[in-house]
């Protein structure tokens, strides 16, 4: 059994042994003060009474709710729980997870790059070591052909670079601006430099900037790509426009709320895919 869990499993015995001795001592105070075996059973039951009652008021007021939605969230939070605590012993452990970001936009400033910036923020509190490789930085060259079956032996350094860095990650971020309804030109030539040797049942997350309205093509031609190179995408993919940016020091902020809420539970599942895949 692993150190956290062991602790967790360790302090929750505690506490139920400490709550069980508590109802204890309180009964036998209760049977000593008041010399009767009804005042022992008028405290046992006054201290299930909460549960009693809260439970029933509990129940109606769920109900009001969807109940499913209810029981889902609620089994949700406790897996992320149980999740997120193996995920941090497994950095305890030395064994950080490699993430590599892809930037798929020429512009600078990008919303695209702002928005994998947020990505590599969240994956950096979770403890992976990021790497975001911006197109509109590293310019590369057309794919060659030449070097599909081998892309190491590539003689530009770049290309190299980026192969070593896809040879590493133990999960993706593609992140692609909308263009003509579909993803960059720019981020298709830097994936035709790879294979399927660096994505094989290995997590991709999506995510897309598009001008005026959020659109979710791009990232349902970037899920093809991704089955093409034998990479798993990961269902939670995240579709932003020009709107859920504000302009702030000659770049873009993601300002949008829920937007930047969806990109919490888009790189929780990321992570947690990268370490069921790994
Ligand atoms: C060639 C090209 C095609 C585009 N096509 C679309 C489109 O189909 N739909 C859309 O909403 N925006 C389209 N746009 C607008 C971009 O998606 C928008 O400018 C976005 O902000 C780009 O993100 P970026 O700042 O990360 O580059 C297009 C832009 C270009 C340059």
């Amino acid at each position: 059994m692993n150190r956290n869990l062991k602790l967790l499993w360790l302090a929750d015995a505690l506490s139920h042994l400490g709550t069980s001795l508590y109802t204890l001592v309180l009964t036998l105070l209760a049977l000593q003060v008041s010399r009767h075996a009804f005042g022992a059973g008028l405290v046992l039951f006054v201290t299930t009474l909460p549960y009693l009652v809260l439970g029933v008021m509990g129940g109606a007021v769920v109900d009001r709710f969807n109940r499913g939605a209810v029981a889902r969230k609620g089994a949700g939070e406790e897996a992320a729980c149980s999740r997120h605590s193996r995920l941090n012993l497994r950095r305890t452990g030395g064994e950080r997870m490699n993430v590599l970001i892809l930037s798929g936009s020429l512009r600078n400033p990008s919303h695209t790059r702002a928005l994998l910036d947020e990505v590599a923020t969240l994956l950096h509190e979770r403890g992976c070591r990021v790497h975001l490789f911006d197109l509109a930085e590293t310019t590369l060259p057309p794919c060659d052909p030449a070097y599909h079956r081998r892309p190491g032996d590539h003689p530009d350094p770049h290309v190299r670079r980026l192969v070593q860095l896809a040879d590493a990650a133990d999960a993706f971020v593609w992140g692609t601006p909308n263009y003509h309804n579909s993803y960059s030109g720019a981020l298709k030539n830097a994936l035709d430099h790879l294979t399927m040797d660096q994505f094989r049942n290995k997590p991709v997350g999506l995510v897309a900037n598009s001008g005026g309205m959020r659109s979710t093509q791009p990232l349902d031609h970037l899920r093809i790509v991704a089955r093409g190179l034998l990479a798993v995408a990961i269902p939670i993919q995240v579709a932003t426009c020009d709107g859920d940016y504000a302009q702030e020091g000659g770049g873009y902020r993601l300002v949008d709320p829920t937007v930047k809420e969806r990109l919490r539970h888009f790189v929780q599942q990321l992570v947690v895919f990268a370490e069921r895949l790994r």
